[in-house]
């Protein structure tokens, strides 16, 4: 079996359109009209196989290389992020790993924003310095000349997140790149709070373009995987190198679980951004929150950079904020709620939120009021907004 042709040619097609159509086709051996789930580790090898290359990624052969489901959702990630193409593998963390394993050898340098996600963040702080003698900067990255500044002749790769989790403080991507390519150094984007349409960094420059599936592009909080997209060439790498002889790949059901959730981004995401902006207007003018940080509020100090960045398409739907108090008041506001689920992850159907409290060692990164308060993370969902808001109200009242 080779990779089947997608019976529409994506690139003359609308974002919605794609993410119904790419990696999806009539299957040969049913006839049915949905790409099925082939959940077998292995594909028959041809009558004479000595011309087959064992740690080849281009033919299913053996899942951990490739299979069906895997060839059609890198289809159609590649086609989202407008790119040449696209690795998928088991997890968000799978992919980022891959991006830092391939990029980055002993002696070398990276430039990390110093505010991401955790596993980022403990990579470069403690297991590549640690173990692989590859040293990571953590840097602010809204600061372009503090990332300048952190440039070595050594320096391999600058990677950050387009929103930041938590503090949703919001890079520009195209001037990174800038500073990247004008060094000899790849850019990493890890575009999870801004998934497409809202924004495909490879467009302004980004040499890879990282999801963690997990969240929005499935969007159904029941299924795990990452992505990578970029360049034939890098991408081929992370292939055979990340997902064959390290192991990251994703199973066939994953893949075709988050294959499903895609064909509704677009919708999905249209209403989750709609609802984050109400909700955090709301929360905005309410007497008892101590701050909140949302890119589509004016009050953002990027919010302008965002506007213009993400083409005014929104701003995502994770945003933090406090109640006014301490940690028990936090607590019990999260207790009090009775619509929204205190649960970690993001971009899921249903609006989860987690409290973190303003100790820990990367707290120092965060702006002021994180350092005062802790944040709560709040993943807007699919939800009525008047029943989120409502719920937020009454457990504010009663916190
Ligand atoms: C921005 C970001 N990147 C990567 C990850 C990791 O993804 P996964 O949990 O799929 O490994 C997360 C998870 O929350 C995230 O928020």
């Amino acid at each position: 079996m080779t990779a089947r042709p997608d019976k529409a040619h994506p690139e003359t097609l609308g974002f919605s359109t794609q993410a119904i159509h790419v990696g999806n086709a009539i299957d040969e051996g049913s006839g049915a009209i949905r790409t099925p789930i082939i959940m077998a580790n292995s594909y028959a090898l041809p009558y004479d196989p000595s011309t087959v290359d064992w740690s080849g990624t281009d033919i299913p052969l053996y899942t951990r290389n490739t299979g069906a489901n895997q060839i059609a959702l890198q289809h159609k990630i590649a086609a989202l992020e407008g790119a040449e193409d696209a690795v998928v593998l088991a997890t968000g963390v799978a992919a980022l790993h891959g991006v830092f394993f391939t990029t980055l050898k002993s002696g070398d340098h990276a430039i990390i924003s110093d505010t991401t996600y955790e596993a980022t963040w403990r990579l470069f702080e403690e297991i590549f310095p640690e173990k692989y003698g590859i040293e990571g900067t953590f840097v602010d990255v809204t600061d372009l000349d503090a990332v300048r500044a952190a440039l070595r002749p050594n320096t391999r790769l600058i990677h950050t997140e387009t929103i930041a989790n938590p503090t949703t403080l919001t890079a520009d991507v195209a001037a990174l790149a800038q500073i990247a390519h004008d060094n000899g150094t790849l850019l990493s984007v890890d575009s999870t709070f801004t998934p497409p349409p809202l924004y495909r960094p490879l467009e302004d420059g980004a040499d890879f373009a990282v999801q963690s599936l997990t969240k929005y592009i499935n969007g159904h909080g029941d299924a795990m995987g990452g992505s990578v997209a970029g360049s034939t060439e890098l991408i081929q790498t992370i292939k055979s190198d990340a997902m064959v002889d390290v192991g990251g790949a994703i199973s066939p059901f994953n893949a075709w679980l988050i294959q499903r959730g895609s064909v509704t981004l677009p919708l999905r995401l249209q209403r989750h951004q709609e609802s984050a902006q109400k909700v955090a207007r709301f929360l905005e003018g309410h007497p008892k929150v101590a701050y909140v940080y949302y890119p589509g509020l004016e009050s953002h100090p990027q919010h302008e950079l965002a506007t213009r960045q993400f083409g005014g398409r929104g701003y995502g739907g994770v945003l933090c904020f406090a109640v006014e108090g301490d940690r028990d008041t936090q607590n019990r506001f999260v207790a009090n709620l009775k619509v929204v689920t205190s649960a970690v992850s993001l971009g899921h159907d249903e609006t989860l939120i987690m409290h973190v409290s303003n100790e820990g060692p990367r707290v120092v990164y965060y702006p002021e009021p994180f350092k005062d308060y802790g944040h709560l993370r709040l993943s807007v969902g699919l939800e009525d907004a008047e029943d989120l808001i409502a719920d937020l109200g009454a457990a504010l009242e009663s916190a």
